[in-house]
């Protein structure tokens, strides 16, 4: 039996109800963070925390968070899931009204908090021979900064990938490439890394947050500027960040394979285990 948090109570999931006027439901009218546990650990907590807190200002809804901190490790002591690999779900709707209205409801309309989680198992495949990826136009609107549930083009980006025999979609806007559907964007040139900088067309990753420390820390040369779809055939490596994939290496893009040679990626992901060793809590 799942149990899930709603709104202040820890519930069976078949007992969680929300108002089908919710505006989650209604307009996509909510924030949502995805959290990793590594065997119950929870991993980079207070900067998806910071993350929520900033896609909450940036919707102009207020604060909720002080209750939620709890939140993530209570639902894996509930689940059975505090020695497990686990994803934390939480979303932040603006609430239901009484009434559709394009502006804002009542000011004394509460939020609905919703927590879930669940025991997550990576596709091995990811690592090892890596992602398979196909680029496809952007057409998002222009604030990919906020970590809103209103993800219509990444859920046909994803299925357009998947129906291509690809793990993942890689967005390019005017030649450029932004992101994956649920990942950011790398690529090393000659040993230097460089990902794509933190505009209002990306999400800021807090796994790309992480690996840009990574070098930082360890000399690897690193560098936030465009990569461009013209530049591919030159990239040496290529690979994904998330929550969902940690580190990993694109392996196929657009059906070309890439070199089996990628140290700078492999050194990464080694360093990236290292830090949920050290980090994971
Ligand atoms: N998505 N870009 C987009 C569009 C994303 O949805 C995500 C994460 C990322 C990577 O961010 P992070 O390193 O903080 O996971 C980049 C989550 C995992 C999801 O929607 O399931």
């Amino acid at each position: 039996m799942t149990t899930v948090y709603l709104n202040g109570e820890y519930l069976p999931l078949e007992r969680a109800a929300i108002s089908p006027l919710d505006r989650g439901f209604l307009y996509g009218d909510a924030v949502y963070e995805v959290i990793r546990a590594y065997q119950g650990r929870l991993f980079l907590l207070e900067g998806h925390f910071q993350r929520l807190e900033s896609s909450l200002a940036k919707m102009r809804m207020g604060a909720y968070l002080t209750p939620l901190r709890a939140v993530p490790r209570e639902l894996l002591q509930r689940n059975d899931l505090a020695a497990s690999d686990a994803l934390i779900y939480l979303q932040i709707s603006r609430g239901a009204a009484a009434k559709r209205s394009h502006f804002f409801p009542p000011a004394d309309t509460k939020p609905t908090i919703f927590g879930w989680a669940w025991a997550f198992a990576p596709n091995p495949e990811w690592w090892e021979p890596g992602m398979s990826v196909v680029t496809i136009s952007d057409d998002r609107w222009a604030r990919c900064d906020i970590k809103t549930t209103a993800l219509v083009p990444n859920v046909l980006a994803n299925q357009r990938a998947k129906e291509a025999g690809a793990h993942e979609g890689i967005f390019v806007r005017d030649g450029a490439l932004t992101e994956g559907t649920l990942s950011n964007v790398w690529a090393v040139f000659d040993g230097e890394v460089r990902t794509p900088p933190l505009t209002n067309y990306i999400l800021p990753g807090i796994k790309r947050d992480a690996t840009i420390g990574l070098c930082r820390a360890t000399g690897i040369p690193v560098r936030e500027t465009p990569i461009y779809e013209s530049e591919l055939l030159e990239a040496d490596e290529l690979f994904l960040t998330s929550t969902v994939y940690d580190v990993a290496p694109i392996h196929r893009i657009d059906g070309r394979v890439m070199q089996a040679e990628r140290p700078v990626t492999r050194r990464l992901m080694q360093l990236f285990r290292e830090l949920v060793e050290r980090e994971a809590a």
